[in-house]
Parts: structure tokens; sequence; C-alpha cells
């Protein structure tokens, strides 16, 4: 896509040069320098669905672990700072048992360009409840800072005005399932798929088709929606807490955090995402040093409500008719939920 364009040659020729001058390794989110975010200091391919990235591709992308385990994914912001999902710390587990995995490509072969650090704090957003409930963000501060190098780079914050159209392009990376109950096979390479984002009425009325009435699903206003009506492509168990980077003006910005969705890659059933930009000052009265970016205006969102009218009564029947509502819960809490354990 033309998006993942963004920055020309010029542009990545002065990050090399920048990157070998070694100008970025400290200061990262302080006032004046943060302008470098989000770019990737390297060719790059073209992005298709659901495929291996490239080593250096998405170099914010983290791999959180529990216990040793691959459990969520994570985006760099700064060189101390992580930005995830709420549901992948529950208050039950310690903050001790978990570690972050930053610059790796594929999670099961040793790399020199992966560093691990173990947390300092997690700082959830307190309206984060439960399953489906609105805040599903969190700050993770890093033990010690991180060095930048390609494979380890931040992305940008959006700024709390910040607006990506509907049909936007964006791109959400994992390692997590590639279906439902089906784990990404050894070595275990990032995976990246581009999702267009879709509106948040679309995206309830999709979520009200073939509903449970027992287990309604609502899209609220610090979500976002991204993927494909037809389903087949989409975020699942595993990539919660990771990136949906969108480009605008020659930089990447997370502008979601995978949330949950309803199975994974289901028809009607779009990922869900938290929406950034509406936490933007929560992030930054929690960590002065992170400054959300104004985003240039990528253009006008277009009425997308045809996406789901088209459906309904021709669709209704039967195909979704076993579904239950299967949150993009992290591998290993899935175990940990069936199994709880006391931690403190
Ligand atoms: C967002 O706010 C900044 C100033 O803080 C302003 O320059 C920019 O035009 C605003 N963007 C939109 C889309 O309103």
């Amino acid at each position: 896509m033309a998006q993942r364009e963004g920055l020309g040659p010029r542009g990545l020729a002065a990050v090399a040069t920048l990157i070998s001058l070694g100008l970025f390794q400290n200061g990262m989110g302080a006032k004046g320098d943060a302008v470098s975010c989000g770019i990737v200091p390297q060719a790059q391919g073209r992005i298709t669905g659901g495929s291996n990235s490239d080593p250096g591709q998405w170099p914010w992308q983290v791999s959180i672990n529990y216990n040793g385990e691959h459990v969520c994914g994570g985006s760099l912001v700064s060189d101390q700072w992580v930005l995830s999902a709420a549901h992948c710390f529950p208050r039950d587990h310690s903050t001790s048992a978990y570690e972050v995995k930053l610059g790796a490509h594929q999670l099961d072969s040793f790399s020199s360009s992966m560093t691990v650090r173990t947390v300092a704090q997690v700082i959830s957003h307190p309206s984060y409840l439960q399953e489906g409930s609105e805040g599903d963000i969190a700050l993770l501060q890093l033990s010690s800072p991180v060095t930048f190098s390609r494979y380890i780079w931040p992305i940008c914050l959006p700024a709390a005005n910040a607006s990506f159209p509907n049909g936007l392009q964006c791109t959400v990376t994992g390692w997590g399932h590639v279906a439902p109950s089906v784990s990404l096979q050894r070595p275990r390479t990032l995976q990246q798929l581009e999702v267009p984002l879709i509106s948040r009425e679309t995206c309830n009325c999709l979520y009200n088709i073939d509903a449970n009435p027992d287990e309604p699903h609502f899209i609220q206003q610090d979500m976002l929606c991204a993927g494909y009506v037809k389903g087949g492509k989409d975020a699942c168990q595993g990539d919660s807490g990771g990136p949906l980077s969108c480009p605008a003006g020659g930089h990447w910005y997370l502008a979601g955090i995978v949330s949950w969705g309803d199975a994974c890659g289901a028809p009607n059933r779009p990922g869900v995402y938290t929406l950034t930009s509406t936490y933007a000052s929560w992030i930054q009265h929690n960590v002065a040093e992170l400054q959300p970016q104004v985003v240039p205006h990528i253009g006008e969102s277009e009425p997308d409500s045809d996406l789901c009218s088209n459906y309904g009564a021709l669709n209704a029947a039967p195909a979704w008719g076993l579904a239950r509502p299967i949150l993009l819960l992290p591998l290993g809490l899935t175990l940990g939920l069936l199994r709880p354990r006391l931690e403190h």
C-alpha cells in the first residue's frame, strides 16, 4: 500500500545516519526530538494479509512474557515505556513474573538484536474492570532504558485530537494464534496483517448481527474497529496488547491496542482495539516525558454503513449460531483462567 512508503529514501538515509551517530540513544520522548518516532529505519517490502514480517519492520513491537511464556504484545513508546492492554495484567499476577522482549523477530530463535527487560511497574487504567469494559490500556515501565537500533524503535503516540479515517489501511502485528486455538508455528515469526479501519457505528451494527442476547457486545467510545466483514483475517489470542499501527505523514502512529474480538476472523466481527488517542492525557499525566504527537490530517471519513446494511436478513441465519464471544485473551492467561493461580 502507498501508505507504507510515507518515508522516502531521503528520510530513510537521514534516519540511518542519525542511528549511526547514536543520536537517538537517550532522549527519545524528551521534548523536541520525539518527531523521530514511528519511522522504520530500513527499506521494506509490501505487506500482504497475514504474512511473516521482515526483521526490523515493526521495531516497536515487543513480546510480553509471563513466567517465561509469551502472553501478550506491546508497543515501545520511549526508551523506557511500553503500552499494552490492561487485561494482560490481572491483579493477582506479580509484576516480577513479567519480562519484555524487544527487538525480537522469531520468538524461537536467538538474535543478537534482541534484548530483555524486567518490568519496574505496571500502570493499568483504573476504569478497566473486566472483559469488554473501557480502559483496556496499561503502561509498563522497563527496569532500565533500552538503546534504540534498527530493530528497537518507538512508535508515535497520537494526540487526543487525532482522527484516523474509516478505510485507512493500518497494520496489526503479533505472535498470537493464527486461528482460534491454533498457535503460531515455530520459529514463531512476527506476523503482520493489513486491516482497514471501520467506524464505531458500523462496528456496533456488525456486532449486532447474530448477536447472543445474553452476551451483548458494545463498542465503547474508547474503542476502534479494524478488519474484514467477511472474516478470515484478524488478530487473535496472544496478539492482545500489541500495536495497530497507522501511517500518517511519513510516521507510524499507535492508533490502537489489540483488545478483544468475538472469536478471531469470524464474519461480521472485526477486531476491537483500544483507541489510544482517548488516553493521551492519561498517558501524559502518568508519564510526563511521553509526548503524544499531533497526527497530520489524512483525509475525511467516508460513511461506511454499507458494510453492515448489506448483511442482516440474507446472512443472518445459521453461519454464526455457535458463536461464543472469545476475548483476545493472551496465551497462558487463558490457561491461567482455567486453573487460577494465586500470586502475591
Ligand atoms: C490538533 O491540535 C493541534 C494543536 O494542539 C492543532 O495544531 C491541530 O490542527 C489539531 N488537529 C486537528 C485534527 O484538529
